[in-house]
């Protein structure tokens, strides 16, 4: 690959070092000179975001840079002067469909030659993705990764400038920048991220080395942030980390995530909700305080990966099937309401039949009502990329289609439990298809639709479910005496 002076490169060995330093934090404010506040006036961007929330959660810093510099945003990428793609590395699917739309949104450039695109997020961390887009991609200026998003002033300036390709990705383990601007997409919930990074290093899993090291923001700024939002009308957030049980280790805070959610339950936001919790630490202190606590959800994520202890040791997970199911068995116990969303990895490298009908064991001892699965998909630099495989990809197929229509038939089950109960629902709006009907979410996250007889977008109503389907329940609203 030609590579030009100011480029700073993704490097995988350099991503997976681990040193016991404290995290930097910036707390500067974020300002911008007169010159970069006029780069994007009367100019418009496209931002498109792929994977977790926290790509979703970058992707409103990114709009709130942008729209610092004067941008606009636009739902169109073909009215668009900037064309951003916020890109996903957890899986190969994720990087297709990014690189296919980098492709196909390419014919653009041929109608105004100065359209700026640029890639960023996960993908941009990757050596042989970045080495792909600077040889094949040439109408791409603009990479720059997950740790540089408050560079992106400076790397649109010099790209609008100079009309050169600039490139900054450091693979480093990150820091901490507060205060970058914002534009929340929701207008009822919000994001909030309380860490960063991760250190469990899966052995399948490409994020330690895309987000860097676990680094969690202090008690006071997310607190302050959770009470602003609340001031604002907000009335859900979502605290976000790739592993949000281990908040604090990296401050050695005392009590942990248990605190800190305690800690926001108590600012009265009306919902709290959190993900992705890790089974390994997952404390007792945390199951005490999500009972206690009304406006802790009762709904969590708990991924699970496999059922079987060796696939379960080789992916590097750290508890067995024994210990994910005595969790899961206390979570139920002490808040009996709560309902429970996995992840799981069906074909990894050398899974065997025998292996695979004990992840069926476990769901059908779970009954989940919801479950992400996957087919496992090698990530270069990870330690299971290395291994050799003797799954034919049709097996593969085959898993993931018996585990789904397990994963189905609980869904089924668990939503058919709340056939005439009332729940509580936070109204989003009104769905796309009918005004009429409008949508919304349970406290256990269930999406329910109802016909709508004055309730607004942000409030909380209570409705009886009158039918249930496998992902939705409809419902109609109980008037309040
Ligand atoms: N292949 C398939 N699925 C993966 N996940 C993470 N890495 C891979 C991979 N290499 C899944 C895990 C994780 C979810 C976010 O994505 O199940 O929990
Ligand atoms: Fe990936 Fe494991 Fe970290 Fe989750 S805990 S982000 S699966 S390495």
């Amino acid at each position: 690959m030609k590579q030009h002076a100011g480029w700073a490169l993704p490097d995988l060995k350099a991503a997976q070092i681990r040193t016991k330093q404290e995290s930097p934090v910036y707390r500067e404010q974020f300002i911008l000179n007169e010159e970069l506040r006029a780069l994007g006036k009367g100019k418009y961007y496209f931002l498109r975001t792929y994977g977790c929330q926290a790509n979703e959660r970058d992707g409103e810093s990114i709009a709130g840079i942008l729209e610092m510099m004067g941008f606009t945003q636009t739902k169109n990428a073909e009215d668009a002067d900037l064309i951003l793609l916020n890109t996903c590395a957890v899986r190969k699917n994720a990087e297709d469909k990014a690189l296919g739309e980098l492709g196909s949104l390419k014919r653009l450039c041929k109608e105004k030659p100065n359209l700026i695109f640029g890639m960023c997020g996960c993908m941009a961390q990757e050596e042989e993705i970045v080495r792909t887009v600077v040889e094949k991609y040439p109408h791409v200026d603009l990479i720059f990764g997950t740790h540089n998003i408050h560079s992106l002033p400076k790397l649109l300036y010099q790209v609008m400038m100079s009309h050169e390709r600039s490139i900054e990705v450091f693979s480093k383990e990150g820091e901490i920048v507060e205060n970058l601007p914002v534009k929340r997409f929701g207008v009822y919930k919000a994001w909030v991220n309380i860490m960063y990074g991760c250190d469990k290093f899966c052995t399948y899993c490409i994020v330690p080395y895309t987000r860097g090291k676990e680094r969690s923001r202090t008690m006071t700024d997310v607190l302050s942030e959770v009470q602003t939002l609340k001031k604002q009308g907000y009335k859900e957030v979502t605290l976000l980390g790739q592993n949000v049980n281990s908040y604090g280790k990296d401050l050695h805070l005392e009590g942990g995530f248990a605190r800190l959610l305690e800690e926001c339950a108590k600012t009265g936001i009306p919902r709290i909700r959190f993900m992705t919790s890790h089974p390994w630490d997952f404390s007792n202190e945390m199951i005490e305080v999500i009972a206690r606590y009304d406006n802790i959800m009762p709904f969590i994520h708990l991924p699970v990966q496999s059922g079987d202890n060796d696939i379960l040791k080789i992916m590097g997970r750290r508890y067995t099937i024994e210990q994910y199911k005595a969790l899961f068995d206390a979570l139920r116990n002490k808040i009996p309401h709560c309902a429970f969303s996995t992840d799981i990895i069906v074909g990894f490298p050398n899974e065997s039949e025998e292996q695979f009908q004990h992840t069926l064991d476990l769901v059908e001892y779970c009954h989940f009502d919801n479950a992400y699965t996957f087919i496992y998909s090698p990530r270069e630099g990870t330690p299971a990329a290395r291994m050799s495989d003797n799954v034919a990809m049709a097996v593969k197929q085959d898993r993931l289609q018996r585990l789904n229509e397990v994963v189905n038939r609980h869904a089924n089950e668990r939503n058919a439990a709340y056939l005439h109960r009332i729940v509580k629902v936070l109204v989003d709006g009104p769905s796309k298809k009918n005004p009429n009907i409008y949508s919304g979410y349970t406290e256990t996250n269930k999406l329910v639709n109802f016909a709508n007889e004055g309730a607004k977008s942000g409030d909380i109503i209570s409705v009886r479910i009158t039918a249930c389907k496998t992902w939705s329940l409809d419902g109609e609203v109980v008037k309040e005496k």
